[in-house]
């Protein structure tokens, strides 16, 4: 058995319009739930066990949504904001009933992986700041990495205003100024003042993974898609690796 809710909020929830729409939709006839046709949303039905169909369709109820973005520049990881797009204006229509947010925050220069959703829970376990959740960035640089960055980071870049980061991995790649580095933390421009404390400079920033999550490669600037039911499984239980 699952949660009871009322008809009207169930459909409300799953995006079929507002509950005052809905009590006249449904007088209608277009709503039934297994298979008896319901004209009054106060009607409760069970969350799991109950099929409720909108015109013909069946409606599941599906809480939460989990949605991988690969962020584009220019627009800032905020719901809302007075001047400036925001990562929630790149929702597609599916989803745009579900209050999703996205979870953390990357500047609005640094493109790649962002993951939004709406379970808040799932957003407290990721951000917080005892469970070292990694994030792998890859990084161009305006100067080439010099051989000691590596130690240096592993020993915990001092940052400008004295703070002591964590240790991280530098990786170096083929080419000398482009490297990928893992942090355990999200300070502010963590990224770029780690470099910039190392008299570097990040020109281009991109986020590779979070947690278990690996961005998807295929997905183009400013395009989202459903996490896998995998992903979804590494991002709740990989975390913490
Ligand atoms: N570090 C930064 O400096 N910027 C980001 O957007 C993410 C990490």
């Amino acid at each position: 058995m699952g949660e009871k809710m009322r008809l009207d909020k169930y459909l409300s929830n799953m995006g079929k319009g507002s509950r005052s729409e809905l009590r006249v939709i449904m007088k209608r006839g277009v709503v039934t739930v297994n298979g008896k046709i319901v004209k009054d949303g106060a009607v409760k039905v069970d969350i799991i066990k109950d099929s409720v169909a909108f015109e013909g369709i069946e409606v599941p109820y599906i809480p939460f949504v989990y949605l991988m973005l690969n962020k584009p520049q220019g627009v800032i990881s905020a719901t809302e904001d007075a001047k400036l797009p925001v990562v929630i204006d790149l929702v597609p229509e599916p989803f745009r009933h579900y209050d999703v947010f996205p979870v953390g925050r990357l500047d609005i220069d640094t493109e790649g992986l962002l993951l939004l959703t709406n379970d808040g829970a799932l957003a407290h376990r990721l951000l917080s700041p005892k469970h070292h959740v990694p994030k792998q960035y890859f990084a161009k640089l305006a100067s080439p990495t010099a051989p000691e960055a590596i130690k240096a980071f592993e020993a915990g870049i001092t940052l400008e205003d004295g703070y002591v980061c964590m240790p991280a991995m530098l990786q170096t790649t083929s080419t000398p100024d482009e490297v990928l580095l893992t942090i355990y933390e999200g300070k502010f421009h963590q990224v770029k003042r780690m470099f910039e404390a190392l008299g570097n400079k990040v020109i281009y920033l991109k986020r590779m993974r979070m947690g278990g999550l690996q961005l998807d490669e295929s997905l183009k600037l400013g395009e989202m898609r459903l996490l896998t039911a995998e992903e979804l499984e590494l991002i709740e239980n990989g975390e913490a690796q």
